[in-house]
């Protein structure tokens, strides 16, 4: 029997998880069937309930609302508990929902993948909204000598440092918290969708750096455009996308896609 999952989304047009998620179960030849399902904003929650009521077995939540998918499970992993936010929602076999967010590990794969090593580095994660609390946990216990969390609005990079510094050595605060070099720098504020650079000094990377923007396109983002000149080695979040696809699959079917062809067809895409 063919098993229903989708993406929830708002807008949903332009989702590549449909494409991800095509290609991993045909690969894995896993009999199901993946659709991006457009929800009113202020109605996700009527919209899972119809889905789950016409057979719908799980589904990925993206923007707007995966706060309203943490709201409604009714058990959530400890990771999601963290993130507050849920982008995997999956039926329990007694119809209760369970909610997980595959983001922060989609990042922290994606870096496996390229080989980014974030054990004993310093590490600078720039922005403290949704997509950045989804992945402190993961970057965290991989053990960054030091994480630094910097943000427009300060207090909100407080707020994190407050939430998360149990974890590991973690600090922040406004851009002006930003000293000294770092071996990674990852970009996860949406200033780039409208053509913004958060402000950050010239003399950021170390000789080895990588620069990571958790926003992805056909064009390398504003973000890298500054940091290729300034010496980094560039990564984009189309990999992120595809990783946290994988494990959502996972967790739904209990079996490991690969994504290095996904990767390339995706790109080619753009
Ligand atoms: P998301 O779920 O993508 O994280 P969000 O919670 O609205 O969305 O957070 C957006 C992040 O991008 C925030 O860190 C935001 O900074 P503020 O908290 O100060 O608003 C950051 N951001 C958005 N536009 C920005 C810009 N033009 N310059 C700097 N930071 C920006």
């Amino acid at each position: 029997m063919t098993d229903r999952y989708c993406v929830f989304g708002n807008p949903i047009n332009h989702s590549k998880s449909p494409l991800i998620h095509e290609e991993f179960a045909q690969q894995t030849q896993q009999p199901i069937t993946y659709t991006a399902e457009l929800a009113p904003v202020d109605g996700f929650a009527q919209a899972w309930q119809h889905f789950v009521a016409i057979g719908g077995r799980g589904a990925n939540v993206t923007v707007p609302f995966k706060g309203d998918a943490f709201a409604l499970c009714d058990t959530l992993s400890h990771r999601a508990k963290r993130a507050q936010a849920v982008n995997t929602l999956i039926v329990g076999g007694n119809g209760r929902t369970y909610g997980d967010t595959t983001d922060g590990v989609g990042l922290v794969r994606d870096l496996g993948y390229h080989r980014v090593p974030i054990k004993d580095k310093r590490v600078l994660v720039v922005g403290a909204g949704g997509a950045v609390r989804g992945v402190l946990e993961p970057l965290l216990v991989e053990q960054p000598r030091e994480l630094v969390v910097v943000n427009r609005t300060a207090d909100k990079a407080a707020q994190l440092v407050r939430d998360f510094a149990d974890l590991g050595n973690l600090k922040g605060g406004g851009f002006d918290a930003v000293e000294g070099q770092f071996d990674l720098v990852i970009n996860g504020t949406s200033a780039s969708l409208s053509g913004d650079l958060p402000p950050l000094p010239d003399k950021l990377f170390t000789q080895h750096a990588w620069a990571y923007d958790m926003m992805y396109g056909a064009e390398p983002t504003v973000f890298l455009q500054w940091a290729g000149p300034r010496g980094a080695k560039l990564l984009d979040g189309l990999g992120m996308l595809v990783e946290q696809a994988a494990e959502s699959f996972f967790l739904w079917r209990n079996v490991r896609p690969e994504t290095a062809a996904v990767r390339s067809q995706l790109r080619q895409s753009l």
